[in-house]
């Protein structure tokens, strides 16, 4: 690979020990997968911010790092932690679990993080523009960051993305070559799907879309329109199911639009049909539990928007959480904020559902529960609860979900 004498002078070891040990990995890395030089990126975002995900092994690297002065070189933000800070002892969180992460927490400050404790950065302060290289990890993220704006970044692993912060560098290969960036799978819809499906529609629609494509690139023709928070649905659940990184939407993500730019010229490699038939099947799939009891709601997969929050306030004044169901809705303390002063957080509070912020469901340790019915609205949720929380999953759309929060039941959509 070719390198400039300033990443020279950082591998003799100029610029500290921890950017040239971070130097060293991204090299390693980029010579594993052709990369021809490094390129300066425009941020970082992290997601071994997690105790769950950067455990023992974490806090030991980020102590020798900020022994050793380590501060990050670029914006810098930080992906879910494995609590909500302020509520731990409210989700049941064991102390010596919360301290880990609190001792995580610290280190990440001590590096100059932005401590956003988010997997959407993009809606506070990591907020990246049209063509600008990244350094990100959190794959809701990189697939909205790359598919929504228009940025560049490929889907770093735990721990490359805190390299990158260091050195302010990632190897160029992969999706930040723009002849890597050209849609490979075409998805064609019906054209009286989007109306049909509504709410469900964008996360299982995402959530087949990932399984057919795996790490390719998908482009969806034939939606009309779609809202932030649908693109970012949809994203989470293409890059939870498969790995997408990628999508292209004719005429509404910025890389296309025309289908012959979302293609770059060249014809699709697979053309795949998506009628209600593929949705409905899709929908079974998503719910690995039946009908009856619930005994948890998880909404605000990925991060609730200020949007969102509206609308569950709207869904939720005047109502009540049915006894013994939990409504846990996801999101960020700037999103929050807002949410309180717009007396959103008031009604989704006095109905009894709780705001779980800086974490999620699949985050945090929920074994002291022994929940064993989640529903939710959330594509890349019901991928991992029932694994994660141990959970059977019924999807639904966020009124659904709602509505069996208060009546304590659901039925399979
Ligand atoms: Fe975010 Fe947790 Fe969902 S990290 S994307 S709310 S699984």
């Amino acid at each position: 690979m070719f390198l400039t004498d300033e990443e020279r002078r950082i591998l003799d070891g100029e610029y500290g020990e921890p950017q040239r040990i971070a130097l060293g990995v991204l090299l390693k890395l980029g010579e594993a997968y052709g990369a021809d030089r490094m390129v300066e990126i425009a941020s970082a975002h992290v997601v071994g911010s997690s105790y769950q995900i950067a455990g023992e092994a974490g806090i030991e690297i980020y102590s020798q790092l900020v022994a050793q002065g380590a501060r990050v070189k670029v914006r810098t933000t930080s992906d879910p932690g494995s609590i909500d800070f302020l509520r731990w002892r409210e989700f049941k969180t064991p102390a010596n679990y919360a301290e880990r992460q609190i001792k995580i927490a610290a280190l990440l400050d001590q590096m100059g993080v932005i401590p956003t404790w988010t997997c959407t950065p993009y809606t506070t302060f990591n907020v990246p523009r049209f063509g600008e290289d990244l350094g990100w990890s959190e794959s809701s993220a990189v697939v909205f960051a790359n598919s929504v704006i228009g940025a560049h970044t490929n889907r770093l692993a735990a721990y490359v993305d805190v390299c990158a912060a260091l050195t302010g560098r990632v190897p160029r290969f992969g999706l930040h070559l723009p002849e890597c960036r050209r849609g490979e799978v075409l998805f064609e819809l019906d054209p009286d799907l989007a109306t049909n499906f509504e709410d469900h529609f964008f996360p299982a629609l995402g959530y087949l879309i990932g399984q057919v494509t795996g790490d390719r690139i998908p482009v969806i023709a034939g939606v009309k329109h779609a809202t932030f928070d649908q693109l970012k649905a949809l994203g989470a659940a293409s890059a939870a199911s498969g790995s997408v990184a990628l999508y292209h939407m004719v005429g509404i993500t910025p890389e296309a639009r025309t289908l012959e730019e979302a293609l770059g010229g060249r014809a699709p490699a697979e053309r795949v049909s998506v009628g209600k038939r593929e949705i409905v099947q899709t929908l079974e799939q998503m719910s690995t539990g039946q009908a009856g009891a619930v005994d948890v709601v998880g909404v605000g997969c990925p991060h609730a928007s200020i949007d969102q929050m509206r609308r569950y306030a709207a869904l939720l004044r005047g109502k009540r959480v049915h006894t013994g169901v939990q409504l846990w809705i996801c999101t960020n303390t700037a999103v929050e904020e807002m949410a309180r002063k717009m007396g959103y957080v008031e009604a989704i509070e006095q109905a009894g559902a709780k705001l779980m912020v800086g974490t999620c469901h699949n985050d945090c340790p929920l074994g002291a529960w022994g929940f064993r019915r989640l529903v939710t609205d959330s594509g890349k949720f019901a991928y991992y609860t029932p694994t994660t929380v141990g959970t059977e999953c019924v999807f639904a759309s966020t009124e659904a979900c709602l509505e069996a929060a208060i009546t304590g039941a659901v039925e399979r959509p």
